[in-house]
């Protein structure tokens, strides 16, 4: 197993999974974002996100879903270096994708960084006055007082460049599934000649309606929803 888990395959392996760990966390967080486009003052989102903070979910899954970004990012890493090491940047460039795919899947690392800068300020922007400062007003919804997290999303989305800065971090985030989504399925082998294609399909379809999603729910808080 140690022998494994040391290999390049092993490696991508273990890549793979976390990255399919934090697709799971990405559609959580995005049925919850959604939330953002009703018309209720924000009432179901912060419910949700109240829900969500709840000991036994922060407590339980915030520790899984770092170690998640950390496995991701170092193995990430190391396999990046091993492949321009032995083999220049082209070691992804082959098969028969489209003109996006095939730039994506040969920018994974730097798209993968993008990434990470946009996260760091996106923690700064919620989890910290959220979890940290405890920087976020009160509310109190059907008798139980919570943080007002709509009010720090909505006014986080009043600024014009925040919302570009959230654009550009979700379509980023796009690019980096249109190869990751699939590549990550046949890397831990739920693939075959008919499965290969369909993955592919679906891992692009997958990656644009996220990233869509993540950029509209920014556009329109910005245009519809400030008051
Ligand atoms: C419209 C865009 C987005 C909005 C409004 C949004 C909102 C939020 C909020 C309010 C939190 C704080 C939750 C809490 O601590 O109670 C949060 C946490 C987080 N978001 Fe986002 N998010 C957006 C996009 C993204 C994207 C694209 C990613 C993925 C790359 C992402 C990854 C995370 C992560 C990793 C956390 C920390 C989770 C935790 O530890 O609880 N978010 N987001």
């Amino acid at each position: 197993m140690g022998t494994f888990f040391s290999s390049s395959i092993g490696k991508k392996f273990l890549m793979s999974i976390s990255g399919l760990f934090l697709v799971s966390f990405i559609l959580i967080h995005l049925s919850i974002n959604l939330l953002l486009l009703l018309p209720d003052g924000g009432e179901a989102f912060n419910l949700a996100a109240n829900f969500m903070a709840k000991p036994i979910i922060k407590f339980g899954l915030q520790p899984v879903l770092a170690a998640g970004f950390l496995v991701h990012i170092i193995y990430a890493t190391i396999l990046t270096m091993q492949n321009n090491k032995a083999r220049g940047n082209s070691a992804y460039a082959s098969g028969n994708k489209t003109k996006e795919v095939l730039w994506a899947s040969k920018n994974m690392y730097v798209l993968g960084l993008t990434m990470a800068a946009f996260l760091a300020v996106h923690l700064m922007d919620y989890w910290v006055p959220l979890q940290i400062t405890h920087g976020a007003e009160s509310i109190v919804i059907d008798g139980e007082e919570m943080h007002n997290t709509y009010a720090l999303v909505n006014a986080a989305f009043a600024s014009l460049p925040r919302v570009i800065l959230y654009i550009v971090g979700s379509l980023g985030l796009a690019l980096h599934l249109t190869h990751g989504f699939w590549s990550a399925f046949q890397t831990v082998g739920f693939s075959n000649n008919i499965w290969r294609k369909r993955w592919y399909h679906i891992g692009v379809c997958f990656a644009w309606v996220v990233g869509i999603a993540f950029s509209l729910i920014a556009l329109l808080q910005f245009l519809l929803f400030q008051s």
